[in-house]
C-alpha cells in the first residue's frame, strides 16, 4: 500500500506589495531586498481561513473530488485567525465538508510535517486527507522593522493525499526539531516576529543539508538522479546554499519567493504549483522536498510524482 498526491491548488491575495512600495515606508530598497534575499514582491490580504480555504476547494477539483470525499482536513499554520477553534474548523465549514479537522504548527516546516502526518493518517485507515498550508503572516509582522518587515508574505497551498493499493510516492522522510534554538525566531501572543536572522541562517543550510541527506540515503536516491529542489521560500541564499552543498543545479531548484516572498507552511505548495505551471512536474521523476522553520524544526522528504 501507498499514498499517492492526487490534487494541488493556491489561494493568494490579489494585493501585490512590491519592493518599491515598502521603500516608501521602510528605510530599505528594491535592491538590497531582491540582492539579499531574492524577494521582488509578496501578496498581502484575506484570512488564514479564507486563502486556506480557496487553495482547499482548488486542490479538491484538481484530484477531481467534492468535499464530501475528504476524510481528515489538516491545516498547517504559524498563523491562525484565532486561538480556537481550529482555522481548519472553518475551512471545513467554508468548503462544506464534514470530516474530522485539525491545526498543526511547525512554522515554515509545517507543511511537510503535515505531509508526514497525513501519510501516517493514511497508514491507518483514513482513506483521503485534504492537507492545507495558510498563512497572513502580515498580521504578525512589525510593518516598521526593516529586518523582518520585507521577508514574508500571505497564502495558502494545498494538496489531497490519498491510500492507494499499488502506487507510493512518498519514498522517505527525514523530520527533526531542536527546541534549544526557539528564541532566534519567535512570535508572542500578541506581539509580532522576531528573529536573529544571521543565527536563523546558518542553522537553516546546516539543518536542511543534513535531513535532506538522511532522506536521500533513506529513499536510496542520490541527488543527481533529483529532478526537483522544493525548498522552502525564505531566501534565495539560503537555496542556493543547499544547492550547492547538496550538489543540485539551481537550474533543478523551484522558486516563488521572487513574487510570494515567505509563506512559511505555505510555500512548498506555492512553489510546487509554479513548478507545475512551468511544466516541470513529470510523472515517475524525483523531487526533494525540504523545509525548515522556527522551532527550530526541519523536514525533507524525497517524492516521486505517480
Ligand atoms: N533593507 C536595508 N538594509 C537592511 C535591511 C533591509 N530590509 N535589513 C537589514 N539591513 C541592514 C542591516 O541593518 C545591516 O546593516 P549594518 O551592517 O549597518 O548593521 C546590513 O543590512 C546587513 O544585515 P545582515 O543581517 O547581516 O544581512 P544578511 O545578509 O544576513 O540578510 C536576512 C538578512 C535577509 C534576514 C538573512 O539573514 C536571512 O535571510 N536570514 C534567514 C531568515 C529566515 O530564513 N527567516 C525565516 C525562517 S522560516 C520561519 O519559520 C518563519
Amino acid at each position: 500500500m501507498g499514498v499517492r498526491f492526487t490534487g494541488w491548488g493556491i489561494g493568494i491575495p490579489e494585493r501585490v506589495v512590491t519592493n518599491d512600495e515598502l521603500s516608501l515606508t521602510l528605510d530599505t530598497s528594491d535592491a538590497w531586498i531582491s540582492e539579499r534575499t531574492g524577494i521582488r514582491e509578496r501578496r498581502i490580504g484575506g484570512t488564514t481561513r479564507s486563502l486556506g480555504a480557496e487553495a482547499a476547494k482548488n486542490a479538491i477539483a484538481d484530484a477531481g473530488l467534492t468535499p464530501a470525499d475528504i476524510d481528515f482536513i489538516l491545516l498547517a499554520t504559524t498563523s491562525p485567525d484565532r486561538m480556537a477553534p481550529a482555522t481548519a474548523a472553518m475551512i471545513q465549514a467554508d468548503i462544506g465538508a464534514t470530516c474530522p479537522a485539525m491545526d498543526l504548527n511547525a512554522a515554515c516546516s509545517g507543511f511537510m510535517y503535515g505531509v508526514r502526518t497525513a501519510q501516517g493518517l493514511i497508514e491507518t485507515g483514513t482513506r483521503r486527507v485534504l492537507l492545507v498550508g495558510a498563512e497572513r503572516l502580515s498580521g504578525w509582522v512589525d510593518w516598521t522593522d526593516r529586518n523582518t518587515a520585507v521577508l514574508f508574505g500571505d497564502g495558502g497551498g494545498a494538496c489531497v493525499m490519498e491510500y492507494s493499493d499499488d502506487v507510493n510516492d512518498i519514498l522517505s522522510f527525514s523530520l527533526g526539531c531542536d527546541g534549544t534554538a526557539a528564541d532566534i525566531l519567535a512570535c508572542n501572543h500578541a506581539e509580532t516576529f522576531t528573529m536573529d536572522g544571521r543565527e536563523v541562517f546558518r542553522r537553516a543550510v546546516r539543518a536542511v543539508v543534513e535531513s535532506s541527506e538522511q532522506a536521500l540515503e533513506r529513499a536510496g536516491v542520490k541527488a543527481s538522479e533529483l529532478s526537483l529542489l522544493i525548498p522552502h521560500q525564505a531566501n534565495i541564499r539560503i537555496i542556493q546554499a543547499v544547492a550547492e552543498r547538496l550538489g543540485i543545479d539551481m537550474d533543478r531548484a523551484v522558486i516563488s519567493l521572487d513574487r510570494y516572498g515567505n509563506t512559511s507552511s505555505s510555500s512548498i505548495p506555492l512553489a510546487f504549483d509554479v513548478a507545475r505551471k512551468e511544466g516541470r512536474i513529470k510523472p515517475g521523476e524525483l523531487a526533494l522536498l525540504t523545509g525548515f522553520g522556527a522551532g527550530m524544526t526541519w523536514a525533507s522528504s524525497i517524492i516521486r510524482w505517480s
